[in-house]
């Protein structure tokens, strides 16, 4: 049969009819056994979780830790510390560049902004050096550029950095973020005991909801009983929470980003079906656009965080990023796939040989059947792209009517193809292709 297409662009996608299936050591097989997970999903959903009506779709926006850490010396490198300069200027670039109409709207501070001790009044009180005109300012400021304000305090003795913690003084605390109209809180776990912690985060969350300010609740909850041997009460967390970290910080290199990959595509069963509008699972900070991610495998890290539904946090220098992060930061239609209003964590359907696809179900639906986002990566490191051949039936893609398929990255459009129809993918050494395919209605034909 001849009828066949060969559609270019930068990776030279192929979409063949099913007859002119070519050899390749990556054809899938074995993927339809896959289709089973989406229903466990389906099936607990229903769950009780938190509604304090935020993060209804993940939460998006910049956070200093990753990039910026524990700087404190101003004096030395006034353009790089954790200072009320820093998040000004951050605010401004969010706005002034683009990324607050991509979609990213918090300004977080992370660790290092307090003072070593509360005030008399035993009220937190940020380093006066450094945020000369307080927090309320700060909020002020960011609020005024039509951005949100998150902050950062740990359910312990200390912070992870050895500053307060709200042990002790969780009440005045949560009042005190209310009155800075603060929009976010992470609240940490270092300097505290993890079998306390599902006492001691609810009890927060509570706190936080009787002042009568919403604000969004990122936990670490679940990570420091991981760390201790505990089995997490995902039930108790989402009920809580918006958002919580299963694992690790996140370092700025691909291997960092390949063991949260491994962790999320490895623990999936469990942590997948916690995701949903209002609570989200939290592989941690976007690091695209600083000096760990090749150009590749920053692709790779935005194309599978929108998969996993995660929160799309940057943490990276705004001032100095170069053009190519940027743009993949600004990929709408990626940006879509992770902000989907359906809230379902995709997952890992296939994993041999270095070539994994990872696959999200969106909207629009119809009729019971998803439009979806595939995500094709290559963990291989012979220095050549890899061919991936695959029908749009094995990787679930199965209604009769079709998909119209388009390539996120590539911005191109490959018309509607059908379950049988079978496509290749080139995808380059710690790189993705990342494709949308979305359902057809009948009247579309
Ligand atoms: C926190 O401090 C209190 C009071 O000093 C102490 O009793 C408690 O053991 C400390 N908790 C941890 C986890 O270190
Ligand atoms: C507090 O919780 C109630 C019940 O879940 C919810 O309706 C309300 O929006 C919450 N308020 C805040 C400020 O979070
Ligand atoms: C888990 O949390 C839920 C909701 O808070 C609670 O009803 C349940 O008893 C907890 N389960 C365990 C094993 O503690």
């Amino acid at each position: 049969m001849a009828v066949y297409y060969t559609l270019m662009s930068l990776h030279f996608l192929v979409v063949y009819v099913k007859s002119l299936m070519t050899e390749n050591i990556f054809s899938l097989r074995i993927l339809s056994m896959f289709a089973a997970p989406w229903i466990i999903i389906l099936l607990s959903t229903t769950c009780y979780s938190l509604d304090n009506g935020l993060a209804k779709t993940p939460p998006m926006g910049w956070l200093s830790w990753e990039r910026f850490r524990c700087n404190t010396d101003c004096v030395n490198d006034p353009d790089n510390c954790i200072s009320e300069k820093l998040f000004q200027t951050m605010t401004d670039l969010v706005v002034a560049d683009g990324y607050a109409t991509a979609g990213y709207e918090y300004i977080n501070i992370d660790d290092c902004w307090l003072e070593k001790h509360r005030g008399h009044d035993g009220k937190l009180l940020a380093d006066h050096q450094r945020f000369p005109n307080g927090i309320r300012a700060l909020s002020d400021y960011i609020h005024s550029r039509g951005l949100k304000f998150g902050i950062y305090e740990d359910y312990g003795n200390f912070t992870c950095a050895g500053y307060p913690g709200i042990i002790g003084y969780e009440q005045e605390d949560a009042f005190q973020f209310a009155e800075w109209n603060v929009d976010y809180v992470k609240l940490d776990g270092c300097y505290s005991l993890p079998h306390e912690m599902d006492l001691g985060y609810s009890k927060f969350g509570k706190l936080l909801n009787s002042t009568g300010k919403a604000m969004v609740y990122s936990c670490s909850w679940p990570v420091y009983q991981i760390y201790a041997g505990i089995q997490p009460n995902f039930s108790a967390v989402k009920t809580y929470c918006n958002l919580w970290r299963n694992f690790d910080d996140i370092q700025d290199s691909w291997t960092s980003v390949e063991n949260i990959i491994d962790y999320y595509g490895n623990n999936q069963d469990l942590i997948a079906p916690n995701a949903g509008p209002g609570h989200w699972n939290d592989p941690d900070m976007l690091i695209i656009g600083n000096f760990g991610l090749s150009y590749e495998q920053a692709k790779t890290q935005f194309a599978i965080w929108s998969i996993l539904a995660a929160p799309l946090l940057m943490s990276v220098d705004l001032r100095t990023i170069r053009p190519q992060f940027k743009r993949i930061l600004q990929n709408r239609k990626i940006i879509a796939v992770d902000q989907d209003p359906l809230g379902i964590q995709g997952r890992r359907i296939y994993k041999h040989k270095g070539i994994e696809i990872w696959s999200k179900p969106i909207g629009p639906l119809y009729n019971n059947f998803y439009s979806y986002a595939i995500a094709f990566i290559n963990r291989r490191s012979d220095g050549t792209p890899s061919d991936i051949s695959v029908t749009l039936k094995e990787l679930g893609l199965i209604h009769f009517y079709g998909y119209r398929v388009e390539d996120l990255y590539e911005n191109v459009d490959y018309g509607v193809l059908y379950p049988n129809t079978k496509i290749k993918v080139k995808v380059n050494p710690s790189g993705v292709v990342m494709l949308k395919g979305e359902v057809q209605l009948p009247n579309e034909m």
